[in-house]
């Protein structure tokens, strides 16, 4: 006999099990809250999330590029060696089985690579990537690779200033791959995010405190184009009053609940 306790923390909710059971098109949008359970600070949360002790507009600004490149670049290379030093967790993984045998879509806000580390192919990276920087002047691709972010071994600080690259074509600022505030989203990765959104009929919406547009909106399109939207969240958020279900657990511990029911 399972106790109450336990039922209630490991049981996935009746209704989400249908939903997931009858879906043939299903969409996963997720946050940083995603990542949480790898060891990667979300921005929000109260005491871990970074945008307690750092500014957005110094860091993930085009303002804050202009005024001082070697501090963002530097920054970004911090967290792209944090994410290089972290694994995918039970999250990840599960959505990656789910997609080997359902019509999964992922459309993520993170700039990390977690979802493709754990075997998922990314329909749409809406915030850029950590490994995708490119020239600020010309706007071509250039390789970040592990030398480059791990340096040796040591961990650089965050708040270490590091020159960036020049661009081998034109000689401009290398920049990060991640989309700053004030900028428009990568028009493809957009388009696809709110395409299979508008075509899904299942839509989880997964660690993100939905306050950034417009990726917030997708909830609300999920919804209004027909879906059944589910939030997995350990706490109300911005977006929970478009959620059908909501459903407060990690993604860790939720996500393998749920797709060992399928
Ligand atoms: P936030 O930090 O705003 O929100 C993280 C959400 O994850 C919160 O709602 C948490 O409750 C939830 N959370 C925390 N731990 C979790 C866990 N283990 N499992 C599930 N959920 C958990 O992060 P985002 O919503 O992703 O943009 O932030 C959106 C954007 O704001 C980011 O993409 C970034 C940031 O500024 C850019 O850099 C452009």
């Amino acid at each position: 006999m399972t106790h109450s306790h336990e039922q209630t923390v490991d049981a996935v909710p009746q209704p989400i099990v249908d939903a997931a059971r009858a879906a043939s098109r299903i969409v996963v949008l997720t946050g940083a809250g995603m990542s949480a359970e790898s060891g990667i600070a979300t921005f929000r949360d109260a005491r871990t999330g970074l945008w307690q002790d750092f500014d957005p507009k110094d860091l993930a600004s085009p303002e804050g590029w202009l005024a001082d490149s070697d501090l963002v670049w530097g920054w970004y290379r911090w967290r792209a060696a944090l994410v290089r030093r972290s694994e995918p967790n039970a999250g990840h993984r599960a959505v990656a089985q789910w997609q080997q045998h359902a019509q999964v879509d992922i459309a993520t806000q993170n700039v990390d690579d977690l979802h493709e580390r754990a075997g998922s192919t990314v329909l749409a990276h809406v915030h850029g990537s950590l490994f995708e920087p490119y020239c600020s002047e010309c706007g071509v691709r250039a390789e970040l690779d592990d030398t480059d972010i791990l340096d040796d071994g040591i961990l650089i600080d965050a708040d270490q200033r590091v020159p960036p690259p020049d661009c081998p074509r034109c000689g401009g600022l290398i920049r990060p791959g991640a989309v700053w505030f004030g900028e428009s989203l990568p028009e493809q990765a957009w388009e696809a995010a709110e395409n299979a959104v508008r075509a899904a009929d299942l839509v989880l919406v997964v660690g993100t405190s939905g306050v950034v547009y417009p990726f917030a909106g997708l909830p609300a399109v999920a919804r209004s184009a027909g879906a059944t939207v589910v939030e997995i969240n350990p706490v109300e958020t911005e977006v929970s009053d478009m959620a059908d279900h909501r459903w407060r657990t990690t993604a860790a511990v939720g996500l393998p609940l749920l797709v060992a029911q399928l």
